[in-house]
């Protein structure tokens, strides 16, 4: 099986390309240099070549804040882009997974979220997402879309990255205690995506498993690290983010569950990042 998959640079990209691999498909792997998913014409081209059974869409525009600043770019990148890619999956018949977020939710839920919960999101980078949503599966029968929550990677900027830097300078690190979601580990979401490939399409939520607020997840990677640093909570407001965040974005995996897929918990997920990730430190 043939599988194309853009933004292949970012933190999910880079995580696909190895699962794929390992599982013996066929990869292509194409970074924003060699595939702007902007360029329908360039697009057209690479399906041309590549002639692929599957294409997973990694590609986004993820900086949270400078989409509020940077609308047209949002709107083209996470709106524009899943739609040029499902019409050109569509003319060739070919599979497209599209990977969205949780904050196509407006975060005002108690409750975890599931496929067919009314989306509402509140910042640009939420509404551009969606946009990228609705237009891909509008257009075309064979999209899967995969929304999943505070991802972190290998090798990239991320928050539990941020927090172990953080931890090797300061005593005391404040974080935000009233915003919960779930911490998703990359290659847990890689290994759900690869299963997908042959699951019907549609919206699925993936997440690993259980909940936390950005001060718990901050806590368990220092306590993971077995590190001293105090990890000490703090509200939105007295924290004052530029860009609102969904105060709770908690996604249901249960749809994903009922299939036949179950993802482990946060925490193990996260043990087996930080000691791959930080593995020749002291
Ligand atoms: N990060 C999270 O916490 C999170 C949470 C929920 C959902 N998601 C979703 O998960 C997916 C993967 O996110 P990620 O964390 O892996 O993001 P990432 O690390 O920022 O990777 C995205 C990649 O897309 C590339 N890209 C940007 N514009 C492009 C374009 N026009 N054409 C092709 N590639 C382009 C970026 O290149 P440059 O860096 O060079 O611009 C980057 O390599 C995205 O759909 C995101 O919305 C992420």
């Amino acid at each position: 099986m043939k599988i194309i998959v853009t933004g292949a640079k970012g933190q999910l990209g880079k995580e696909l390309l190895e699962v794929f691999v390992r599982e013996g498909y066929s990869v292509f792997p194409y970074s924003k240099q060699q595939l702007d998913i902007t360029n329908p014409i360039q697009i057209r081209e690479v399906f041309q070549k590549v002639k692929p059974d599957v294409v997973v869409n990694a590609a986004a525009f993820t900086k949270v804040d400078l989409c509020e600043t940077e609308l047209e770019k949002s709107y083209l990148i996470n709106g524009l882009g899943p739609y040029y890619l499902a019409v050109e999956a569509k003319e060739r018949n070919v599979k497209l997974i599209h990977v969205s977020t949780d904050y196509v939710f407006s975060g005002d839920q108690l409750t975890p979220y599931v496929e067919g919960d009314a989306p509402f999101p509140k910042t640009i980078y939420g509404k551009s997402k969606r946009l990228g949503e609705e237009l891909a599966l509008v257009f075309y029968e064979n999209v899967t879309v995969v929304r999943t929550s505070w991802l972190y990677g290998h090798e990239s900027e991320n928050f539990v990255n941020t927090i172990k830097k953080l931890s090797d300078h300061l005593n005391e690190i404040q974080v935000v205690n009233d915003q919960y979601g779930c911490p998703t580990y990359t290659k847990d979401l890689s290994n759900v995506i690869k299963e997908l490939v042959t699951k019907p399409s549609g919206i699925y939520h993936v997440t690993n498993e259980g909940c936390c607020s950005w001060f718990e997840f901050a806590k368990e990677i220092i306590k993971s690290l077995k590190k001293q640093t105090k990890i000490v909570p703090v509200s939105t407001e007295e924290y004052g983010l530029k860009t609102p965040r969904p105060r709770y974005s908690v996604l249901s995996n249960k749809k994903l569950n009922d299939s036949g897929i179950k993802v482990r918990n946060w925490k193990d997920g996260l043990n087996e990042y930080l000691e791959k990730e930080f593995k020749y430190e002291d």
